[in-house]
């Protein structure tokens, strides 16, 4: 895995949105993608795929029921959950898979929570289906941000149908423990909601939590709970699209299927089954060696962030790669997702896309060697003292 010798020109040589977004002098740290090579496995089942020409329609039924059951598996071995094989439906991303949960379990008009900030997507599935969105905010508590149980339970009314819940959370990188998930569950049982769980970042949990799966937390929650989730995040193949929904019951399947036809949502093609197969049976080595070299930059990122930028505030994250930084106090001119464009061509997410209110944080992403971090960082920290 190529952890440490990336090397910029290449890495913009590729055609992705992450490296192509911005001018040819920006290094991009936006979108939750990582800058590293992919596991030799996948490479071997990618390139098998290539050598053998099977490029044909995929062997559908066959294909479905074997990967459904490789997830199956992998949530029992990662994370002691009994995810049921037969309760998937695969789809080719989680956009796509929220899109569909909105559209199945709510109206037109009715009122879907979201905790912000959100991945923008989120809103959009909400708002471009013409449902509302009735937003919750995760409340800093000074040591991180919370998940506010009382909030919630106030924003909820009668027609309140759905929770978009994204656990582990992006940007924040909280990881929600036992007793919030606890709390959470109740206030989706006693209020009727299906909860959407992504949990897209489940594999990317620093040492020291825990990921538990939503539907893990009693037989109640999961009947009423879709969990997305994919390989592609934590194996870094998001061009690949290859993702599904689990649903905790069959009643809750049988009313998805009364709403969208699943094959409306087409198929993933070949490559994403194979890749994901391989990343889910034979690449926990090198998730771990990931892990370990994840760990090492965020603590580096936060140290740094800390120490060069006075009364910038930043949490580790407890997951993802991706750190929400609060610039506020520099009172820099300008948002600063516009602020270190400009001054000191880094590309950052934008604040405000995940929420009005967060416009003077910036979302960067760490997923990448330690020299380009270091890259990343040394322009910032230039520019802020420049300005
Ligand atoms: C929480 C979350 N869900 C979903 C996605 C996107 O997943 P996909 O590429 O499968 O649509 C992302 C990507 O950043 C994400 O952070």
């Amino acid at each position: 895995m190529e952890l440490v010798d990336l090397s910029v020109p290449f890495l913009r040589s590729r055609r992705n949105a992450k490296w192509q977004r911005f001018g040819s002098d920006v290094i991009p740290a936006w979108v939750a993608e990582m800058d590293f090579a992919i596991a030799p496995p996948i490479a071997e089942a990618l390139a098998r795929i290539e050598r053998e020409q099977d490029f044909g329609y995929p062997s559908y039924a066959a294909t479905v029921t074997a990967l459904a059951k490789v997830f199956s598996l992998r949530m029992k071995e990662r994370f002691d959950w009994d995810a049921d094989a037969e309760r998937v439906q695969f789809v080719s991303d989680l956009v796509q898979a929220s899109f569909a949960s909105v559209m199945a379990f709510a109206d037109p008009g009715d009122n879907i929570l979201l905790q912000t900030p959100a991945y923008p997507p989120f809103r959009d599935a909400i708002l471009k289906t013409g449902r509302r969105l009735t937003p919750h905010s995760l409340r800093d508590d000074g040591q991180r941000f919370v998940f506010d149980v009382e909030a919630l339970a106030a924003a909820i009314d009668s027609q309140t149908r759905v929770m978009i819940f994204c656990h582990p959370h992006n940007p924040t990188g909280r990881v929600y423990d036992r007793a919030e998930l606890e709390a959470i569950a109740q206030v989706a049982i006693r209020n009727d909601l299906v909860v959407v769980s992504d949990e897209i970042h489940a594999d990317l949990v620093y040492p020291g939590r825990q990921h538990i799966p939503l539907a893990k937390i009693s037989p109640e929650i999961a009947a009423r709970t879709v969990t997305i989730t994919s390989a592609t995040k934590s194996f870094n193949m998001p061009g690949l699209r290859c993702g599904l929904m689990h649903f905790g019951s069959r009643a809750l399947q049988d009313r998805f299927e009364a709403r969208i036809p699943p094959l409306l949502l087409g198929h993933p093609g070949i490559n994403g089954f194979e890749a994901t197969s391989a990343a889910w049976t034979q690449c926990q080595p090198w998730l771990d060696r990931l892990m370990a070299h994840l760990t090492a930059n965020r603590d580096h990122l936060v140290s740094t962030v800390r120490s060069e930028f006075p009364g910038a505030r930043i949490y580790a994250p407890e997951a993802t790669f991706l750190s929400w930084i609060d610039f506020s106090a520099l009172k820099l001119p300008g948002t600063p997702f516009q602020f270190f464009l400009e001054k000191a061509r880094v590309g950052l997410s934008a604040g405000d896309t995940f929420d009005v209110a967060s416009r003077e944080f910036g979302r960067l992403n760490f997923a990448t060697s330690r020299a380009i971090l270091d890259e990343i960082l040394g322009r910032m920290i230039e520019a802020v003292r420049a300005r």
